[in-house]
């Protein structure tokens, strides 16, 4: 019988807890023994908690504890997370997580030091919620060269985006039904802006590359300036909006983003809808894979934190070694290149035809002339705008397109 033990016994917590209870004979089974949860860590106290009799208020008693093999960290946050997987590692037990924040801020040390210990730091639930993404990417398509990542990888802002798409809902309406739906942060901030997109994309990124990229150098915009407005030009345009992620290897340069993109119709992202995620990856041999799911949520994340566990009981989990993206990595974001929607107001199509000679007008309602440019580097949009501006234009939206 193997023992574990989970630090945080909130949204995902609990549903790590109930996992191991409900689904105690089918983990046996694949396992070969029973694996028992026996502490679960939480300051709160929770008397009418199922798990009651396993709290423990200090990390103390798990430390000491030999029979403890893995600890499943889902506290989130990086203190006392930091800590306390330092801490669990240095006494010889394995982590898993869905620590996002943590894995993306100090992944390479913990890595290594899981290594130097000979036991496994595992995140696969920090990423896609319930989707097997990183051990497919670390292990099935390790043969491969990855060459991009394009994905929805916050299932909040997905959420918020298909209700303004379908159901015409305000902003503010759809982030208070996914937060009463348990898919926000604590701080709803880090979704709406990009930021938990962006330590997802940089998870998978280094997963792919071994170079994890500084989240700090990472251009990320998230969903706050988005308007009906565009959702409905979007729309009438065979296009969807969607919050992406992405990292791009191109011949002058490796781009790490977030941002939101005008999606086509066509492209399969663009019917990922809801809490889902989905991720593409492309490869040099394998071509494109696109992974599938459930990316937040109680039940969902408890899946992945439980399928390292169940790796590391099982002896099949694989390590990962990462080092740390340089002072040029990723490439400088001005140098990226893709088209863009705009809407500008005080301006005549004639400017904008001068500029982009093959731009494509979208339409004017009267008040603003939507545009989507030609593919053009991140300095020329700059320079091009700043011309426009020097001619009266105002810039009421700008939105990326995804051009693959
Ligand atoms: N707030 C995150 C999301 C939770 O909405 O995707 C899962 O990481």
């Amino acid at each position: 019988m193997k023992q574990i033990a989970v630090l945080g016994l909130g949204v995902v917590g609990r549903g790590v807890a109930d996992l191991f209870r409900e689904n105690a004979a089918t983990v046996a089974a694949r396992c070969g023994e029973e694996v028992v949860l026996k502490y679960a860590l939480d300051i709160r106290d929770m008397p009418d908690s199922p798990y009651a009799n396993l709290l423990v208020r200090s990390i103390d008693p798990i430390l000491a504890d030999p029979e403890v093999s893995v600890v499943a960290e889902v506290m989130g946050g990086l203190h006392p997370a930091y800590e306390y997987t330092r801490a669990c590692l240095d006494a010889g037990k394995s982590v898993v997580t869905s620590n996002k924040e943590l894995v993306a801020t100090y992944g390479v040390e913990l890595l290594a030091l899981a290594r130097e210990k000979g036991v496994y730091y595992l995140f696969e639930a920090s990423t896609g919620g319930a989707i097997p993404v990183i051990a497919p990417i670390v292990r099935d398509l390790a043969a491969n060269e990855v060459t991009g990542i394009s994905g929805i990888l916050n299932g909040t802002t997905n959420y918020i985006l298909t209700r303004m798409f379908r159901a015409g809902a305000s902003f503010e309406a759809a982030l208070t039904e996914a937060q009463q739906k348990g898919y926000a942060e604590r701080n709803p901030a880090a979704d709406i802006e990009g930021i938990d997109a962006c330590r997802k994309i940089c998870i998978l990124s280094a997963s792919a590359t071994g170079i994890l990229p500084d989240p700090a150098r990472v251009h990320t915009e998230g969903i706050t300036a988005i308007r009906q407005k565009d959702v409905r030009i979007a729309e009438k345009n065979g296009y969807t909006l969607k919050l992406l992620g992405k990292m791009e290897k191109k011949p002058w340069g490796t781009f790490v983003l977030v941002s939101p993109f005008f999606v086509k119709r066509t492209d399969p992202l663009s019917s990922v809808e809801d809490v889902f995620n989905g991720i593409k990856v492309s490869c040099n041999y394998a071509g494109e894979v696109m992974f599938y799911g459930r990316g937040a949520g109680s039940h969902p994340t408890a899946s992945a934190v439980a399928a390292d566990i169940v790796s590391v009981v099982r002896g099949d989990a694989k390590r990962q070694t990462w080092t740390l993206g340089e002072e040029d990595y990723p490439t400088d974001f001005r140098l990226y290149r893709t088209r863009h929607y705009l809407a500008l107001s005080g301006v005549e199509q004639n400017a904008v035809t001068v500029i982009w000679e093959d731009a494509e007008i979208l339409g004017s309602d009267g008040e603003e002339l939507a545009v989507l440019t030609p593919e053009i580097s991140e300095q020329e949009l700059e320079d091009s705008l700043a011309r426009l501006s020097s001619l009266g234009a105002r810039l009421q939206s700008h939105i990326r397109v995804s051009v693959e």
